[in-house]
């Protein structure tokens, strides 16, 4: 068999690298590469892993022909159309914890740098000037720090600057007002923010809303004092309203570490004297590099094999724990068997986990049972990815539920599906949790669920049994396990019949013309 290979567009750490290798993949180390060169490489690849440099666009998602996974090693996810990602089955992960707190302590320094003249003041006396009064900087102890975004690193930046007795106000309005008391910190409008911060730090996403959020008409309304910081992105500041802010003293300085092109060797901030700037060195340091692309191999074989990915960001779930986790496989293969029981998607898809299992959010076992379901409806590649999303272009109403009350006479778990008049429930019975079908259409049964099924509804009259088995027999088909459903319903019996090779079309139209057989559903063939 050859082994799935993992593109490495971008350097990360030598401990992540060896990760995948031990996990049995092929890593293919790819850095510098054009768009064009990467579009050639990414084909039969099954992951690609990126930082902030590679643009993972529509155009490179197509190339990708055979990826299952694209992950990022760090927070920021600009870089990635994860629209394109989602609707092409093709997971996306990042390892969202992995660099904040190097972000953050990057952010002190350089709210330290800029408020202390550090690099200028170096800079002039390694050139053989001693420059003391030139360099006077500013306390930060009972001045205001500003904070857009007050999420994982704004948070962290609000706890460290609290130790230098800074007041903390920010703007953030998906904060509660719990957790900024929690932190401290008052929450205000933007407009408020700006125009009474001495230092303002910035720790948004970039996307449409924060695109030059910072430009001429909001940094007007700052104080002449003001000193502003970006970690986060570049353009969320607009670069030349900046460079112009701080050449006619509308503030007094700025440390900038991120940039709208990237890498960059000159921007008009770099001839000001009051700015410091580092080449996006936020997430630069060993530990948050090791942990970057740790998490990232531990997530692309998670993804590989597939099991539950906790970072993806594209994946419409969120719960997957040791209880939950075998029924996953579980779901998947009844949602095939399900969808040969409705031949064409339905309008109406309900999908409910019960029992032990029903005390835990549905959404995985949901996608699972989709997946499984449209592999058949559709021609699509189906990944438990663009599963919802395929659903919603077939208009398929999906109803997941949970219920922890057992709604079997043997069995504590189950997933059932069910759509008009069709339903179907599975469990994992005994030691070695083995899936058993145990209800179609309201006929109590004990089957596993295998490649090639024949479900046979027939008059509950002797005999039938006998002339299915015949037929079978006859057209050279063995049969691997065999249950006779048992219903309430008075003359109403089913066959559930597992065969060791598909049946054929014919064959099919044979059982159906039998004495008292009244439908025939084949599953696999
Ligand atoms: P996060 O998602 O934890 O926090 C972002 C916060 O911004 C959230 O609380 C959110 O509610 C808020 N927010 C989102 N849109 C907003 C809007 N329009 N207005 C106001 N608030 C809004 O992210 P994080 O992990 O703290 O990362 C923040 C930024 O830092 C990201 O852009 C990331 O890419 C960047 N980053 C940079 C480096 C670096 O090396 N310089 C390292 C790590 C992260
Ligand atoms: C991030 O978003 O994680 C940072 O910008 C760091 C990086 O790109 O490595």
């Amino acid at each position: 068999m050859t082994k799935s290979r993992v593109v490495i567009a971008e350097e990360i750490a030598e401990s992540g690298l060896e990760r995948l290798r031990n996990a049995g993949f092929e890593v293919d180390i790819q850095l510098e590469k054009s768009p064009e060169d990467l579009r050639h490489r990414i084909v039969g690849a099954s992951a690609l892993i990126i930082r902030s440099a590679t643009n993972v666009d529509a155009e490179l998602l197509a190339a990708g022909n055979e990826l299952v996974v694209v992950a990022r090693a760090g927070v920021g996810l600009d870089n990635v159309d994860i629209a394109a990602a989602t609707a092409r089955g093709v997971m996306v992960v990042n390892a969202p914890e992995s660099n904040i707190l190097s972000a953050a302590e990057h952010t002190m320094a350089l709210i330290l740098a800029i408020s202390r003249n550090v690099p200028q003041a170096h800079s002039a006396l390694i050139q053989g000037r001693w420059e003391r009064s030139k360099w006077e900087g500013i306390e930060l102890a009972s001045k205001t720090l500003g904070i857009l975004g007050l999420g994982r690193i704004g948070a962290l930046v609000a706890q460290r600057a609290l130790a230098f007795d800074m007041r903390i106000i920010a703007f953030d309005p998906f904060i509660s007002a719990e957790r900024a008391r929690e932190l401290n910190v008052e929450m205000m409008s933007i407009d408020e923010v700006i125009a009474q911060s001495d230092i303002l730090t910035i720790h948004l996403p970039k996307n449409k809303q924060t695109v030059n959020l910072i430009d001429t008409k909001m940094l007007a309304l700052a104080k002449p004092s003001l000193r502003i910081i970006n970690v986060a992105r570049g353009g969320i500041i607009n670069e030349s309203d900046l460079a112009q802010a701080l050449g006619n003293g509308t503030i007094a300085g700025a440390a900038i570490d991120v940039f709208v092109t990237e890498p960059t060797k000159s921007s008009p901030l770099f001839e000001l004297d009051n700015v410091v700037v580092t080449p996006h060195l936020g997430a630069s340091t060993r530990e948050a590099q090791d942990r970057a692309g740790e998490v990232v191999a531990d997530m692309v074989c998670l993804a590989l094999n597939n099991e539950f990915v906790p970072f993806a960001v594209n994946l419409e779930a969120s719960d997957a724990n040791e209880t939950l986790k075998p029924f996953v496989p579980l779901a998947q293969r009844l949602g095939r068997v399900f969808a040969s029981l409705v031949d064409a998607p339905p309008e109406i898809f309900e999908i409910s986990i019960t029992g032990e299992i029903g005390a835990y959010d549905p959404g995985l076992i949901s996608i699972s049972a989709l997946k499984g379901a449209l592999s058949v409806w559709t021609n699509n590649a189906v990944s438990l990815v663009n599963a919802p999303v395929i659903a919603r272009q077939l208009k398929i109403q999906v109803n997941k539920s949970s219920s922890k009350t057992t709604q079997h006479r043997d069995y504590v778990n189950l997933v059932t599906l069910r759509s008009g008049s069709h339903n179907l429930s599975a469990t994992l019975t005994g030691r070695r949790r083995e899936a058993r079908i145990v209800m179609i259409d309201d006929h109590l049964t004990d089957i596993p669920p295998s490649e090639y099924m024949l479900i046979v509804k027939n008059d509950d009259r002797p005999g039938a049994i006998g002339r299915v088995a015949t037929a079978l027999g006859n057209a050279n088909i063995n049969i691997a396990n065999m249950d006779v459903g048992n219903t309430e319903t008075v003359g109403s019996a089913l066959m559930c019949i597992s065969t060791t090779t598909a049946v054929s079309k014919e064959v099919i139209e044979t059982l159906r013309t039998l004495d008292g057989i009244t439908s025939v559903t084949a599953i696999g063939s």
